[in-house]
Protein backbone atom coordinates (compact mmCIF):
# COMPACT_ATOMS: atom_id res chain seq x y z
CA UNK A 1 0.00 0.00 0.00
CA UNK A 2 1.53 3.45 -0.84
CA UNK A 3 2.40 5.02 2.24
CA UNK A 4 1.11 9.11 2.76
CA UNK A 5 5.05 9.90 2.58
CA UNK A 6 4.65 9.12 -1.22
CA UNK A 7 1.66 11.35 -0.73
CA UNK A 8 3.41 14.15 -0.16
CA UNK A 9 6.80 13.65 -0.97
CA UNK A 10 6.31 15.10 -4.29
CA UNK A 11 3.60 17.68 -3.59
CA UNK A 12 4.53 20.89 -2.04
CA UNK A 13 2.35 23.45 -2.40
CA UNK A 14 1.74 26.67 -0.57
CA UNK A 15 -0.59 25.44 2.07
CA UNK A 16 1.11 22.13 2.52
CA UNK A 17 3.90 24.06 3.76
CA UNK A 18 2.38 24.43 6.76
CA UNK A 19 3.62 21.67 8.84
CA UNK A 20 0.14 21.21 10.51
CA UNK A 21 -1.99 20.44 7.51
CA UNK A 22 0.47 17.95 6.54
CA UNK A 23 -0.07 16.22 10.04
CA UNK A 24 -3.84 16.80 9.27
CA UNK A 25 -3.69 14.79 6.17
CA UNK A 26 -1.24 12.38 7.77
CA UNK A 27 -4.36 11.72 10.03
CA UNK A 28 -6.74 11.42 7.59
CA UNK A 29 -4.58 8.37 5.90
CA UNK A 30 -3.66 6.57 8.94
CA UNK A 31 -6.71 7.12 11.14
CA UNK A 32 -10.14 8.01 9.60
CA UNK A 33 -9.39 6.20 6.24
CA UNK A 34 -9.00 2.74 7.10
CA UNK A 35 -11.86 3.23 9.86
CA UNK A 36 -14.16 4.68 7.34
CA UNK A 37 -13.32 3.27 3.90
CA UNK A 38 -13.31 -0.35 3.16
CA UNK A 39 -9.62 -1.64 2.93
CA UNK A 40 -10.26 -2.50 -1.41
CA UNK A 41 -10.93 1.31 -1.79
CA UNK A 42 -8.29 2.47 0.37
CA UNK A 43 -5.45 2.33 -2.15
CA UNK A 44 -7.28 4.21 -5.09
CA UNK A 45 -8.69 7.18 -2.98
CA UNK A 46 -4.92 8.15 -1.17
CA UNK A 47 -3.64 8.10 -5.03
CA UNK A 48 -6.24 10.61 -6.41
CA UNK A 49 -5.50 12.31 -2.73
CA UNK A 50 -1.75 12.55 -4.28
CA UNK A 51 -3.16 14.29 -7.51
CA UNK A 52 -5.41 16.13 -5.83
CA UNK A 53 -2.90 17.62 -3.41
CA UNK A 54 -0.12 17.84 -6.22
CA UNK A 55 -3.03 20.15 -7.94
CA UNK A 56 -2.19 22.98 -5.14
CA UNK A 57 1.57 22.98 -6.80
CA UNK A 58 0.10 23.90 -10.06
CA UNK A 59 -2.07 26.50 -9.16
CA UNK A 60 -1.74 29.27 -12.08
CA UNK A 61 0.09 32.17 -11.47
CA UNK A 62 -1.45 35.23 -12.26
CA UNK A 63 -0.25 38.90 -11.29
CA UNK A 64 -3.76 39.26 -9.57
CA UNK A 65 -4.15 36.22 -7.99
CA UNK A 66 -1.00 33.86 -7.42
CA UNK A 67 2.45 35.03 -8.15
CA UNK A 68 3.87 31.71 -6.10
CA UNK A 69 4.68 33.53 -3.29
CA UNK A 70 2.93 34.09 -0.28
CA UNK A 71 3.69 35.86 3.33
CA UNK A 72 3.33 34.50 6.79
CA UNK A 73 0.21 35.48 7.67
CA UNK A 74 -1.40 34.63 4.30
CA UNK A 75 -0.09 30.48 4.63
CA UNK A 76 -1.19 30.81 8.19
CA UNK A 77 -4.92 31.86 6.73
CA UNK A 78 -5.24 29.05 4.65
CA UNK A 79 -3.86 26.84 6.49
CA UNK A 80 -5.95 27.26 9.15
CA UNK A 81 -8.99 27.33 6.41
CA UNK A 82 -8.26 23.91 4.98
CA UNK A 83 -7.92 22.49 8.57
CA UNK A 84 -10.84 23.71 10.02
CA UNK A 85 -12.79 21.96 6.77
CA UNK A 86 -11.14 19.45 7.10
CA UNK A 87 -11.90 18.61 10.83
CA UNK A 88 -14.95 19.43 10.02
CA UNK A 89 -15.31 16.68 7.41
CA UNK A 90 -13.54 14.27 9.93
CA UNK A 91 -15.97 14.94 13.26
CA UNK A 92 -18.73 14.22 10.91
CA UNK A 93 -18.27 10.74 11.04
CA UNK A 94 -19.05 10.40 7.20
CA UNK A 95 -18.06 7.10 5.54
CA UNK A 96 -17.83 5.31 1.94
CA UNK A 97 -18.20 7.05 -1.37
CA UNK A 98 -20.18 10.28 0.31
CA UNK A 99 -17.13 10.58 2.32
CA UNK A 100 -15.01 10.23 -0.80
CA UNK A 101 -16.95 12.73 -2.28
CA UNK A 102 -17.37 14.98 0.41
CA UNK A 103 -13.08 14.52 1.04
CA UNK A 104 -12.40 15.82 -2.86
CA UNK A 105 -14.99 18.25 -3.07
CA UNK A 106 -13.09 19.59 0.65
CA UNK A 107 -9.82 19.77 -1.29
CA UNK A 108 -11.31 21.60 -4.76
CA UNK A 109 -13.34 24.64 -2.27
CA UNK A 110 -9.78 24.55 -0.35
CA UNK A 111 -7.52 25.47 -3.95
CA UNK A 112 -10.22 27.99 -4.38
CA UNK A 113 -9.92 29.82 -0.96
CA UNK A 114 -6.39 29.47 -1.00
CA UNK A 115 -6.52 31.57 -4.21
CA UNK A 116 -8.28 34.16 -2.72
CA UNK A 117 -6.33 34.55 -0.04
CA UNK A 118 -3.35 35.03 -2.02
CA UNK A 119 -5.07 37.73 -4.20
CA UNK A 120 -6.06 39.69 -1.07
CA UNK A 121 -2.24 39.49 -0.08
CA UNK A 122 -1.06 40.75 -3.61
CA UNK A 123 -3.91 43.72 -3.05
CA UNK A 124 -3.28 44.64 0.82
CA UNK A 125 0.21 43.29 1.92
CA UNK A 126 2.38 42.11 -1.14
CA UNK A 127 5.35 45.21 -1.22
CA UNK A 128 3.45 47.70 1.10
CA UNK A 129 6.10 50.55 1.07
CA UNK A 130 4.85 53.57 -1.45
CA UNK A 131 8.86 54.28 -1.46
CA UNK A 132 11.97 53.28 -0.72
CA UNK A 133 13.46 49.23 -0.82
CA UNK A 134 11.33 47.35 1.23
CA UNK A 135 12.64 43.68 2.33
CA UNK A 136 9.97 41.39 2.66
CA UNK A 137 9.83 37.79 4.24
CA UNK A 138 7.65 35.44 1.68
CA UNK A 139 7.32 31.65 1.19
CA UNK A 140 8.13 30.37 -1.97
CA UNK A 141 5.80 27.67 -2.71
CA UNK A 142 6.77 25.25 -5.03
CA UNK A 143 9.57 24.42 -2.74
CA UNK A 144 8.30 26.08 1.07
CA UNK A 145 11.13 28.55 0.63
CA UNK A 146 10.96 31.39 2.89
CA UNK A 147 12.83 34.04 0.87
CA UNK A 148 13.51 37.69 1.27
CA UNK A 149 12.05 39.24 -1.73
CA UNK A 150 13.10 42.88 -2.57
CA UNK A 151 10.36 45.79 -2.91
CA UNK A 152 12.22 48.50 -4.39
CA UNK A 153 9.46 52.02 -5.46
CA UNK A 154 10.69 55.58 -5.89
CA UNK A 155 14.01 56.00 -3.84
CA UNK A 156 12.81 59.01 -3.03
CA UNK A 157 10.28 59.33 0.23
CA UNK A 158 9.47 62.51 0.52
CA UNK A 159 10.54 66.25 1.96
CA UNK A 160 9.27 67.26 5.12
CA UNK A 161 8.67 70.88 5.75
CA UNK A 162 9.25 71.93 10.06
CA UNK A 163 8.44 74.50 11.91
CA UNK A 164 9.98 75.17 15.23
CA UNK A 165 10.17 77.65 17.87
CA UNK A 166 12.63 79.00 19.02
CA UNK A 167 13.57 77.36 22.32
CA UNK A 168 11.03 74.52 21.96
CA UNK A 169 11.72 70.56 20.97
CA UNK A 170 12.35 70.29 17.05
CA UNK A 171 11.19 66.51 16.09
CA UNK A 172 12.79 64.61 12.66
CA UNK A 173 10.23 61.91 12.60
CA UNK A 174 11.62 58.95 9.75
CA UNK A 175 9.10 56.27 10.82
CA UNK A 176 7.09 54.92 7.69
CA UNK A 177 4.47 52.87 8.47
CA UNK A 178 6.00 49.58 6.83
CA UNK A 179 9.61 49.78 8.68
CA UNK A 180 8.33 47.55 11.46
CA UNK A 181 7.52 45.00 8.37
CA UNK A 182 10.36 44.90 7.15
CA UNK A 183 13.72 42.48 7.02
CA UNK A 184 17.18 42.98 7.17
CA UNK A 185 17.20 46.66 8.72
CA UNK A 186 19.92 47.97 10.10
CA UNK A 187 19.86 51.66 11.55
CA UNK A 188 18.29 54.71 11.17
CA UNK A 189 21.39 57.74 10.43
CA UNK A 190 20.03 61.86 10.88
CA UNK A 191 22.87 64.19 8.95
CA UNK A 192 22.93 67.75 9.33
CA UNK A 193 22.73 68.49 5.52
CA UNK A 194 25.17 71.67 4.90
CA UNK A 195 24.94 74.87 2.33
CA UNK A 196 28.44 73.87 1.14
CA UNK A 197 26.57 70.43 0.30
CA UNK A 198 28.45 68.06 2.69
CA UNK A 199 26.53 66.40 5.36
CA UNK A 200 27.47 65.41 8.81
CA UNK A 201 26.47 62.02 10.91
CA UNK A 202 24.15 63.98 13.54
CA UNK A 203 23.45 60.32 15.22
CA UNK A 204 22.84 56.17 14.09
CA UNK A 205 20.38 54.87 16.34
CA UNK A 206 17.50 52.25 16.41
CA UNK A 207 14.79 54.50 17.11
CA UNK A 208 13.28 56.15 13.97
CA UNK A 209 12.94 59.78 15.78
CA UNK A 210 15.54 62.78 16.49
CA UNK A 211 14.64 64.94 19.14
CA UNK A 212 16.51 68.04 19.57
CA UNK A 213 15.15 70.53 22.57
CA UNK A 214 15.67 73.84 22.61
CA UNK A 215 16.19 74.70 19.02
CA UNK A 216 18.25 78.31 18.53
CA UNK A 217 18.56 79.82 15.04
CA UNK A 218 21.15 78.34 14.15
CA UNK A 219 19.17 74.62 14.19
CA UNK A 220 17.37 75.80 10.92
CA UNK A 221 18.55 74.29 7.79
CA UNK A 222 18.17 71.30 6.41
CA UNK A 223 18.73 67.37 7.38
CA UNK A 224 18.45 64.40 5.83
CA UNK A 225 17.40 60.56 7.40
CA UNK A 226 18.24 57.46 6.16
CA UNK A 227 17.27 54.13 7.54
CA UNK A 228 20.17 51.24 6.38
CA UNK A 229 19.28 47.77 5.58
CA UNK A 230 22.13 45.14 4.73
CA UNK A 231 21.91 45.59 1.79
CA UNK A 232 23.86 47.91 -0.44
CA UNK A 233 20.60 50.26 -1.14
CA UNK A 234 18.59 52.21 2.22
CA UNK A 235 15.17 51.42 3.11
CA UNK A 236 14.42 55.06 3.23
CA UNK A 237 15.62 58.91 2.77
CA UNK A 238 14.14 61.48 3.89
CA UNK A 239 14.96 65.66 3.71
CA UNK A 240 13.82 67.16 6.43
CA UNK A 241 13.91 71.58 5.98
CA UNK A 242 13.94 73.00 9.58
CA UNK A 243 12.43 76.96 9.76
CA UNK A 244 12.90 78.11 13.43
CA UNK A 245 10.12 80.69 13.98
CA UNK A 246 11.06 83.56 16.67
CA UNK A 247 9.86 83.00 20.57
CA UNK A 248 6.35 83.48 21.36
CA UNK A 249 6.23 86.52 23.61
CA UNK A 250 2.45 86.05 25.39
CA UNK A 251 3.75 86.23 28.47
CA UNK A 252 5.01 89.89 28.00
CA UNK A 253 1.77 91.77 27.25
CA UNK A 254 -1.20 89.56 28.24
CA UNK A 255 -2.57 92.81 29.45
CA UNK A 256 -2.98 93.83 26.30
CA UNK A 257 -4.75 90.91 24.88
CA UNK A 258 -8.89 91.59 23.61
CA UNK A 259 -11.13 89.20 24.73
CA UNK A 260 -11.17 86.02 22.85
CA UNK A 261 -14.37 86.74 20.25
CA UNK A 262 -14.51 83.47 19.12
CA UNK A 263 -14.72 81.85 22.28
CA UNK A 264 -11.06 80.12 22.31
CA UNK A 265 -9.06 82.01 24.83
CA UNK A 266 -5.60 82.49 23.52
CA UNK A 267 -4.22 80.47 26.38
CA UNK A 268 -5.70 77.82 24.80
CA UNK A 269 -4.46 78.32 21.44
CA UNK A 270 -0.76 78.28 22.48
CA UNK A 271 -1.65 75.57 24.51
CA UNK A 272 -2.58 73.64 21.21
CA UNK A 273 0.37 74.41 19.02
CA UNK A 274 3.06 73.16 22.10
CA UNK A 275 4.89 69.76 20.77
CA UNK A 276 3.35 66.40 20.92
CA UNK A 277 5.17 63.89 23.36
CA UNK A 278 7.42 61.86 21.43
CA UNK A 279 6.41 58.52 20.11
CA UNK A 280 6.94 54.99 21.47
CA UNK A 281 10.46 53.83 20.42
CA UNK A 282 10.70 50.83 18.10
CA UNK A 283 11.59 47.58 19.89
CA UNK A 284 15.34 46.82 18.63
CA UNK A 285 14.75 43.69 18.65
CA UNK A 286 11.65 43.92 15.96
CA UNK A 287 13.87 46.16 13.94
CA UNK A 288 16.86 44.01 13.59
CA UNK A 289 15.54 40.61 13.31
CA UNK A 290 17.42 39.59 10.12
CA UNK A 291 16.20 36.64 8.22
CA UNK A 292 18.08 37.01 4.68
CA UNK A 293 19.12 32.93 4.78
CA UNK A 294 17.05 30.96 2.90
CA UNK A 295 14.85 28.85 5.42
CA UNK A 296 13.78 25.61 4.74
CA UNK A 297 10.40 24.78 6.83
CA UNK A 298 10.12 22.95 8.84
CA UNK A 299 8.44 19.50 9.33
CA UNK A 300 8.17 18.96 5.96
CA UNK A 301 10.79 15.89 5.85
CA UNK A 302 9.22 13.06 4.59
CA UNK A 303 11.46 9.79 5.31
CA UNK A 304 10.79 7.08 3.44
CA UNK A 305 8.64 5.67 0.32
CA UNK A 306 7.69 2.41 1.20
CA UNK A 307 5.53 0.99 -1.83
CA UNK A 308 5.61 -2.64 -0.04
CA UNK A 309 3.04 -4.21 2.10
CA UNK A 310 1.20 -3.24 5.17
C1 LIG B 1 30.69 73.09 4.99
O1 LIG B 1 29.98 73.89 5.90
C2 LIG B 1 30.03 73.49 7.26
C3 LIG B 1 29.13 74.38 8.09
O2 LIG B 1 29.28 75.70 7.72
C4 LIG B 1 31.47 73.44 7.75
O3 LIG B 1 31.52 73.00 9.08
C5 LIG B 1 32.29 72.55 6.85
O4 LIG B 1 33.64 72.56 7.24
C6 LIG B 1 32.14 72.94 5.38
N1 LIG B 1 32.80 71.96 4.59
C7 LIG B 1 33.50 72.27 3.50
C8 LIG B 1 34.15 71.14 2.78
O5 LIG B 1 33.63 73.42 3.13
Amino acid sequence: MVTLACVLLPARGCVLCDPSVVDGLKNLVDSYLPQHLPPKDQEDVIKRLESAVREFQELPIDDQTYMGAVDEPTLHKAAWSFLSDLGHLTSSGVKGDVMVKELFWMIQRQKKRFVDHSAQFLKESYCPNKCGLMLQALIWCKACEKQVHACRKSRDCGERHIEVREMEDMILDCDLNWHQASQGLTSYRFYRVWDNETEELLTEREQPILAKPMVGPKDAGNYRCELGTVTNSPATIIYFHVKVLPKETQEEEPQFMPAPENGVPSTLTTALQEPTTLQEPLDPAAMLKIELIWLLLPGLVVVVCSTGAL
